[in-house]
């Protein structure tokens, strides 16, 4: 397998290096500025191609590892140089292969999606950490398991998942890395209420988060829970309800917590939360 990147930014400079890393041999790369395709062919001892004709000839398997919004505009340049026979994979963990690159097989190629679910923040450096990600793949050709195969050989857990649900599973690792981030803000911007600067709000928090995810990371969300909820204090959460600024607060709190409430139940099956499903019930409805 012969593999060709084009978009040379973070995601094909560390995936390329990984590769040729691990023995999978890398042909080279083209990128909108000549600049980043010959740093990054440099990077991983490969080619540098300033025409696409070359790259597609040269290579079993194209990673188009541009921005999402540029991936099908490639695609379609892909295909007027000819891509029968060959492999068109993107990294978009918001895409399906077939949306990336619709109607490729009357093309005579095959697509894939290829997802590192890990942030790749460094051209330089990020590649060594990938033996230690975790990646999520799906598209309709017959190489998927051969993905599969070759990508956990370099150490990564590979999941192949159906393509219908592929947009689900990218909403499902936006919620435990996007939406926290709301919930933390949600979090500082109630603590400055309460006369903590910025800083101090986040000093704060610190610790709590940390040990909260370390817990979560450890032992799963139910063995993790603590708090109003685990205990089923109906007071503690209606004090909680009353006290908030605006709707908006309360609102984002009721909708949490009747999530956080099937957690407690799963924790303490024993446990009547009739009440406490009525509290966060009642309030939505005032
Ligand atoms: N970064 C992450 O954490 C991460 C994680 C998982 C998946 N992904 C996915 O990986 C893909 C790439 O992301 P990235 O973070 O590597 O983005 P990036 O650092 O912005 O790199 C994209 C590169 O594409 C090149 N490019 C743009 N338009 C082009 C065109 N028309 N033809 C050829 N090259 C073009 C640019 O190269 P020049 O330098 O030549 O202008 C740019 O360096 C995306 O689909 C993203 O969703 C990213």
């Amino acid at each position: 397998m012969k593999i060709g990147f084009i978009g040379a930014g973070k995601v094909g400079f560390s995936l390329g290096k990984f590769f040729t890393e691990g023995g999978i041999q890398v042909t080279g790369y083209y990128s909108r500025h000549q600049e980043s395709a010959q740093q990054a062919a440099q990077f991983t001892n490969s080619r540098f191609y300033d025409e696409l004709d070359k790259l597609i000839k040269d290579s079993d398997a194209l990673f188009l590892t541009v921005s999402d919004g540029t991936i099908t505009s490639v695609y379609d340049e892909l295909k007027c140089h000819g891509i029968s026979g060959k492999q068109i994979c993107h990294c978009s963990g918001a895409m399906t292969a077939e949306e990336a690159f619709p109607d490729i097989s009357l093309f005579g190629a095959h697509g894939y999606s290829i997802h590192p679910l890990f942030p790749v923040s460094s051209k330089l450096e990020t590649y060594r950490e990938l033996s230690g990600a975790f990646f999520c793949i799906e598209g309709n050709g017959p190489h998927l398991l051969t993905w599969q195969t070759m990508l956990s050989a370099l150490g990564p857990t590979v999941q192949v998942i159906p393509t219908e649900t592929k947009t689900r599973y990218h909403a499902a690792c936006a919620i435990s890395s996007n939406l926290v981030c709301a919930l933390v803000h949600e979090s500082l911007e109630l603590l400055e209420t309460c006369g903590f600067s910025k800083e101090l709000a986040l000093q704060a928090l610190t610790p709590l988060i940390r040990s909260n995810t370390e817990h979560i990371l450890q032992d799963g969300p139910i063995g993790a829970l603590t708090g109003p909820m685990e205990r089923c204090d109906t007071k503690t959460v209606e004090k909680h309800l009353s006290c908030f600024p605006s709707e908006a607060e309360r609102e984002l709190y009721r909708t949490v917590s009747r999530k956080l409430m099937e957690t407690a139940q799963a924790k303490h099956p024993e446990t009547d939360y009739t009440y406490m499903e009525k509290i966060l019930k009642e309030g939505n409805e005032n």
